[in-house]
This record gives structure tokens, sequence and C-alpha cells, in this order.
């Protein structure tokens, strides 16, 4: 069975939305793994809208499972993946107008510039993941870049609205894995999982870790949401 890395970008969203100091995406990682969390991840975009670069050099000192730094293919996020130096990186597409990340990496049309992040990265002993589409010559293309692996983009089986497409996707999904492996890829997978479609992706076999932020955060946040409320309370009212 997968390993469970989370996703906390979205706790820095929300303090973003404020521009001040809570939620704090640090103490956020130190809850996912005193609750089990196999791995943290952040992504950090070009245009700083959630994960800061503080965050990321805090939890390079404080993430005690292994820190997994989204990022895309520039040479400045390449400098700071050198210097922060996180257990493995894993390469995606980023465009400025996107609400998330919209597809996988098209490996296929770019494969020399990715080959060529993937090949500094590792050969200064930092492991590459691949963000792609389960498409076999997308899969083809990203084992050429010598990545250790790849990270399936669940997106459109997460997003497919009815059962009888879910399946249809589903089973791209298996077959990109048994795929990539053939081609001596690891296999991690995410995006877009929930509550509800999480487990049929979990099943996949040689999957190693799915990676999960918005549905986690979403859900802390209304099982959060008594207590909280119960705590500003008995501050209103004073205690009995
Ligand atoms: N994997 C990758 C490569 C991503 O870009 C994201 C979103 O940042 C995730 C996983 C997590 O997706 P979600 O927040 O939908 O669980």
């Amino acid at each position: 069975m997968p390993t469970l890395g989370v996703n906390i970008d979205h706790i820095a969203t929300l303090r973003q939305a404020r521009q001040t100091v809570e939620p704090d995406p640090v103490a956020a990682a130190v809850l996912a793994e005193l609750a089990g969390a196999d791995g943290i991840t952040v992504h950090l975009r070009e245009d700083r809208r959630h994960i800061q670069e503080r965050d990321l050099r805090l939890l390079r000192q404080t993430v005690r499972t292994h820190l997994n730094l989204e990022m895309a293919a520039t040479p400045s996020m390449v400098a700071i993946a050198l210097e922060v130096r996180p257990d493995y990186v894993t390469l995606v597409p980023e465009r400025r107008e996107e609400v998330t990340t919209e597809g996988g990496l098209d490996v296929l049309n770019y494969g020399a510039t990715v080959r060529s992040v993937v090949q500094e990265l590792q050969s200064q002993g930092i492991p590459v993941s691949l963000f792609v589409d389960p498409q076999p010559q997308q899969l083809a293309a990203a084992a050429e870049t010598t990545a250790r692996w790849v990270e399936l983009h669940t997106g459109t089986y997460a997003n497919a609205a009815h059962a009888a497409d879910q399946k249809r996707e589903l089973d791209v999904l298996y077959r990109g894995s048994a795929i990539a492996q053939e081609l001596g890829l690891r296999v991690n997978a995410g995006h877009g999982l929930t509550y509800w479609n999480t487990a049929p992706v979990a099943q996949i076999s040689g999957m190693e870790e799915l990676n999960i932020g918005h549905s986690i955060i979403s859900r802390a946040v209304l099982v959060g949401l008594e207590r909280a409320v119960r705590e500003m309370k008995t501050l209103c009212v004073g205690q009995a």
C-alpha cells in the first residue's frame, strides 16, 4: 500500500489571504506527521501565492519524515532546491493564471529542458519525480530523462463525473502505472484525490506514495470548526 504525502500548501493559502502569521504551515507539518503523514509536500510557486521561501527553509529544518518540493523546471527554482535540499523534487508545469496545477508536464515536447534539470538535481543528490499524465508516450519520455519517479496525474480520474468515466480513467492509471514500472520508473500519484476517490488508486500495484492536499485541509477546517468556535465562545463569555 502507498505512503501518504500531505500537501500543506492550502494552510499557507489561508495565511496569505490575510498576509498574516497564522495558520503556520510549519506547525501544520508537525501535526500532520504526528497523525501519521509519511511525507510533507509543498509547492513553491513562482508567484508565491501560498508557500513562501521562509516556509520551505523552516520545513527543511523541522520535517522528520521526508520533504517533497514541487516546483517548475526553471533556473531560479533549481537554485533554491540546490540550496534547501529537499528529500526529493517533483517537477510540475506552472502557469500564473491557473487555479492549481492543470495537467502533467509535457515531457514529450520539452524533454531536453526537463532532462537537464533532472540531471542537474540528481547529480547533486536530489532525486526527481516528474508529474505526468498517465499516457504511454509521456511515460516513455519521462524514463529517458533518468528521473527516479513519475507522479501520475490523477486529476482526470478525480474530475470524472460519471461512474463509467471514472472506471475508464482508473484503468488508464492502472495501465500507466504498469508501463512506468516496466520502464524502470517508480510510481507516485496525486491531484484531486479525496475521501471518496482515493481507495481505488491506493490499490494500484506498486504505487509508492499518494500526494494529497486540498481535500485533507478542507476536512481539517470542518472537523476543527466546532472546537475552535467553542474555545472562542469561552473567551467571549468568560469561564463559568
Ligand atoms: N501532486 C501535485 C504534483 C500537485 O501539483 C498537487 C497540487 O499542488 C497535488 C499533488 C495535490 O493535489 P490536491 O491538493 O488536489 O490534493
